[in-house]
């Protein structure tokens, strides 16, 4: 695989090689096999298959939260030479490439961008359609893939091709866990060793809620992922909310439920400090 960190090397690559339109998968590395999953998926379906790798810092709400996200990019490259070819390639930008210049556009994502995520984490997700409207424009790929893992953000992203990259189709990847069901993320190393342990639960408290949510209220299901989280030593809930796929609003009771719809427990809590987020199909 070749690795750039210009927009200037990709530019010549793509001029030498008849302009191809890759299957692209952005990350902020520190990678772990729920990437390589989307890797994998891109490679079966796309050649070239392009990987960024670049920690993007107008995402991060919390300055502390960026300074300590793990940066591990020799053993990024030498996983990704195990599932990547020849002419695919890994684009490892520095942050004046990527921001020549302060980056000032606002996004509005109305509803998609004002739940869950974007009730928690101000700025977050103007940050991400930043950084991956302008990786778009450099790597130019007719397919781009992201993780369910990220519900809310691929729902952004959705909106963001529609309206602005027609062109590029937006494929999602189904979350990969760990042996205990813990939906794995390059944050998931930074636990103590008491709080991953424990971490299974998430996984296990949204599958019981989601096997009792037919015959139990919204209230009933919200107070029992509740409960079960913040029993565990060190657990603390920041929110749970059974959202819309579409829309992602959050419904409060049943007679909410439309048609045709489908719902998603959706999951962000502390672990100590570590923030983490995981969600799973609800049949209501
Ligand atoms: P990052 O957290 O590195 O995730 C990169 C991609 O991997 C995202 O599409 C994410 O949903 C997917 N992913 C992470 N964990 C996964 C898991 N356990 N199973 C399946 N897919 C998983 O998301 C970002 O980076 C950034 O916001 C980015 C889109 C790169 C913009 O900076």
């Amino acid at each position: 695989m070749k690795v750039f960190s210009t927009r200037k090397e990709i530019s010549l690559y793509y001029e030498s090689n008849g302009i191809p339109s890759p299957g692209f998968v952005p990350t902020m590395g520190a990678l772990h096999d729920g990437h390589l999953s989307l890797v994998k998926e891109a490679a079966a379906n796309c050649r070239p298959v392009g990987v960024s790798i670049f920690v993007n810092p107008t995402q991060f709400n919390d300055p502390g939260d960026l300074k300590k996200y793990p940066r591990t990019l020799d053993e990024d490259l030498r996983m990704l030479d195990m599932v990547m070819g020849p002419d695919d390639f890994v684009f490892t930008p520095s942050v004046e490439e990527i921001y020549p210049e302060r980056d000032t556009r606002v996004f509005d994502f109305g509803n998609l961008g004002d739940v869950m995520e974007g009730l928690h984490r101000p700025g977050h997700f103007n940050g991400v359609a930043q950084v991956v409207s302008i990786l778009f424009d450099i790597v130019k790929p007719s397919k781009a893939f992201f993780g369910q893992k990220d519900f809310q953000q691929l729902a952004i992203i959705r909106e963001l091709a529609r309206r602005y990259f027609p062109g590029i189709q937006i494929i999602s990847c189904p979350i990969i866990r760990e042996s205990d069901g813990l939906a794995m993320s390059s944050r998931n190393r930074r636990l103590l060793p008491e709080h991953r342990s424990k971490a299974g639960i998430i996984y296990e408290t949204l599958k019981k809620a989601s096997e009792m949510a037919h015959d139990k209220s919204i209230a009933e299901l919200k107070t029992f992922v509740t409960r079960q989280i913040e029993q565990t030593p060190g657990f603390r809930i920041e929110y749970f909310e059974i959202a819309d796929e579409m829309s992602l609003s959050p419904i409060y009771s049943k007679e909410e439920i439309l048609e045709n719809r489908h719902y998603y427990g959706c999951i962000a809590l502390f672990a100590g400090e570590i923030r983490l987020i995981d969600n799973m199909e609800f049949t209501l």
